[in-house]
């Protein structure tokens, strides 16, 4: 079959290999007819998450049921399915709790109570390297799916892949961002980066009764994007006076809640980034200290950006002078995918107007290429094996 592999650090070509086959009796092989680049894929794009091997990328895909494994009862040849993005038994200490990125089955290898850089990290992912398990992801014309009755989602037939494919990760991403943040009636919501995920937690935010909702991001076409599906407040995240703007429009208290929707590849001046490599930091965490700044006394933090390495000067301070409630890690997709469903089927939520592409798969280089790089003001792309 046709999938994009990742080479190296840049390097992800569409190539034939082998098809996936049943390995586990509750496995189950679907064949994609959609799929998305996050984000997230971008950290292994840009080397901030090491892989040293080929890897079949793309965790956020859905498709046909093709074949299943003895053991699986959920689903069935022909059903149609969006899969979440973290790989959970549904059964652990951790599953059961509703913690699935923390499943202690899915990353037998490299899975650990510490937490660390390279040994000691959650469940697995699809497509998501050697780190989370070695999972071939979904960017392909078929992906094995382990835990065929824990994760995928049946969705009816009147509904487009488009309108649904977000839920394999940005909206419950987004909607696990407003639930940790406890977003409430009336409250004002911060929320940095404007990329997919910021405009999911956009979303989510009005859907939680956000009186405000200001997004932050220094791309003039995503705050553009952001005024028009989400009819949010925008501010460049350049402007000098950022935070004493946040602080101006939120009664001089600050925001109840802010949300961090960039993660360690934030924008960062040169000298940021010579900081950074003298205290062998990847990326920055200066997001994190915007939030910080940015939410009121006693507020709430979340964290969905994604985080990986430790970082020096961090605003232990902030956090405790202002008595700061944190969030942080995988968004709980297992837990949220229900509800997340409902809100698009009753048509209270649209999720594919951040659309902005629509590739075959087998132009998955140049995708990547686009959406790392910003062209062509470039926010969302789908990719169709069969386009
Ligand atoms: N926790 C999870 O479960 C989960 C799930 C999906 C994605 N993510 C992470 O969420 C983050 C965002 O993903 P995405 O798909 O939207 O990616 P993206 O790269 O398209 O979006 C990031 C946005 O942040 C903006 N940005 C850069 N510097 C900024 C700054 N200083 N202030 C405000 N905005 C700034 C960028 O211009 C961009 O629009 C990534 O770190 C991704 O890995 C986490
Ligand atoms: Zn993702
Ligand atoms: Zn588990």
């Amino acid at each position: 079959m046709k999938a994009a592999v990742f080479h190296k650090v840049g390097d992800i070509s569409v190539d034939n290999v082998a098809d996936p086959v049943i390995e586990q009796p509750e496995d189950i092989i679907v064949r994609v007819t959609s799929t998305a680049i996050c984000g997230s894929d971008l950290h292994i794009y840009d080397g901030f998450i090491p892989q040293l091997r080929d890897e079949v990328l793309g965790h956020e895909f859905m498709g046909i049921v093709e074949e299943v494994g003895p053991t699986v009862t959920r689903v069935k040849k022909g059903d149609r399915v969006v899969v979440p993005f973290t790989i959970a038994c549904g059964h652990c200490f951790f599953c059961s709790q509703g913690y699935h990125p923390n499943c202690e089955h899915s990353n037998p290898g490299m899975y650990g109570p510490e937490g660390n850089l390279l040994n000691s990290k959650g469940g697995g992912m699809f497509g998501y390297t050697d780190l989370y398990g070695g999972y071939n992801g979904g960017q392909a014309e078929y992906v094995r799916v382990p835990y065929g009755n824990a994760g995928p989602k049946i969705i009816p037939e009147e509904l487009t892949d488009e309108q649904v494919l977000f839920l394999t990760d940005i909206f419950p991403t987004g909607w696990s961002a407003v639930k940790w943040g406890k977003v409430k009636e009336g409250d004002f919501v911060v929320i940095f980066g404007s990329g997919p995920v910021g405009l999911m937690a956009q979303k989510a935010a009005w859907l939680h009764g956000a009186a405000r909702v200001i997004a932050v991001d220094p791309l003039e076409y995503r705050l553009e994007t952001a005024r028009r599906v989400n009819k949010v407040e925008t501010l460049n995240a350049d402007d000098d006076q950022l935070i004493e703007k946040i602080y101006e429009m939120t009664k001089g208290r600050g925001a109840d809640v802010a949300i961090d929707a960039v993660g360690m590849e934030a924008s960062r001046t040169f000298l940021e980034k010579a900081k950074a490599v003298i205290n062998v930091e990847k990326g920055t965490s200066k997001v994190i200290e915007l939030c910080v700044k940015a939410v009121r006394r006693s507020g709430t933090i979340a964290v969905v950006g994604v985080y990986g390495s430790p970082y020096d000067n961090f605003p232990i301070h902030r956090i405790f002078d202002k008595g700061l409630i944190m969030q942080f890690g995988q968004a709980q997709t297992h837990v949220y995918i229900d509800q997340c469903f409902e809100m698009v089927r009753s048509g209270k939520v649209t999720l594919d107007d951040i659309i902005t592409h629509k590739l075959p798969l087998s132009q998955a280089s140049e995708a990547y290429d686009m959406f790392k790089h910003k062209k062509d003001d470039c926010v969302k792309v789908v990719m169709k094996p069969n386009l």
